[in-house]
This record gives structure tokens, sequence and C-alpha cells, in this order.
């Protein structure tokens, strides 16, 4: 009985630990700003941007984008805008062009920001979500959630284009977000 107790009691104590311990680890509301470079890379030895599903249509612009592509990506995310540079993470997700506009493809974006090596948040990820209009200089997308220190996030990226070189992109990401 004495043991039985002890088990009840200690089964308690966790409760109230984790009652405490999981809001912190959520975070405090403090706004938080991440910054790093995109690695859009269709070509080379190993692509980490691969073309699953043809559009249909005609091109909307030079390049090809036909209404419809869909991208899988496990893009690298780097520090500074070289490749070479040291990786913070990885972009891994999907998008899709989905406005028929010609002259102005924008694309239904998804992924998830896995930080493997960013200071103060590897662990953490990053859900963003939302519409790459790749004409304009600078995009905005939401970031609709996250994991880790980004428990319950808010908040938004601008996206902007670094280079651009045939099919391969690299992009420069600004993140701003409350967890
Ligand atoms: C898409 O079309 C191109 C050109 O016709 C072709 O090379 C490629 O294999 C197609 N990809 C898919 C996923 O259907």
């Amino acid at each position: 009985m004495a043991s039985h107790h002890l088990i009840t009691l200690a089964a308690i104590v966790l409760q109230l630990q984790l009652a405490v311990v999981c809001p912190a680890a959520a975070g405090d509301g403090t706004m938080h700003h991440l910054h790093f470079f995109m690695h859009d890379g269709y070509t080379g030895p190993r692509p980490t941007a691969v073309l699953i599903v043809n559009g249909t249509g005609a091109p909307l612009m030079s390049g090809g984008v036909r209404f419809g592509d869909t991208v899988v990506m496990d893009d690298v995310l780097t520090e500074g805008p070289s490749r070479a540079s040291r990786a913070v993470g990885r972009s891994q997700g999907t998008y899709v062009t989905a406005s028929m506009e010609e002259g102005r493809p924008a694309m239904l974006l998804s992924m998830n920001v896995v930080l493997t090596d960013y200071p103060g948040y590897t662990g953490s990820t990053v859900a963003v979500m939302g519409r790459n209009d790749v004409t304009a200089a600078v995009r905005e997308l939401a970031v609709v959630g996250g994991t880790g220190r980004f428990r319950m996030a808010r908040g938004y990226v601008l996206w902007k284009t670094a280079s651009w070189k045939g099919k391969d992109a690299v992009l420069e990401l600004d993140v701003y977000l409350r967890a």
C-alpha cells in the first residue's frame, strides 16, 4: 500500500512539473528574427528541388513555368549567400504554381524550416505557408506555427531572390516571429 501511495505521489509531482515546465518551453511571446539563405537547386549532381508534377497550358514566363507545376524540395539553408558558407538548416516542403496570370506566376508554398545548427534555435522548426509572387522584389509569406522554441509561433517571412542562374535560385529569407 505504501508503495502504491508513493507511485501516486510521484505521478502528481510529475504532472505538476510538466504543468510548470511546458508553458515556459513554449516561449514567452518575445519576437525573434532569423536570417539565412536558401539554395533552391534543380541542377547539379545532387538536386534538392525536384519537379514532381508537370503543369498544363502555355508557359507563364520564360523558363517555362506552367500552371500546376509542383516541386518538392529539401533545400540547404546557409548563413551567407554562398553555398559553401556554414549550413544552418534545411527547408523541406512543396510549392505549386497556383496562378494563371501570364508573366506573373505565383506559387502556393508550404514548408518546414528545420534548424539543424542555428545558434540558440537548433532543433526547433518553423512552419511557413504563403504566396510566393516570384516577380515581386520582396514577397511576404506567413509563419503559421513552429516547434521547440517556436511552439505556437506566429509571424511572417520577407522573401527575396538573392541570385538566379538558370533554374537554380538563391533566396534570402528574413523570418520575424513571436513565440
Ligand atoms: C515533365 O516534362 C518534361 C518535359 O517534357 C519531362 O522531361 C519530365 O520527365 C516531366 N516530368 C514529370 C514529373 O512528369
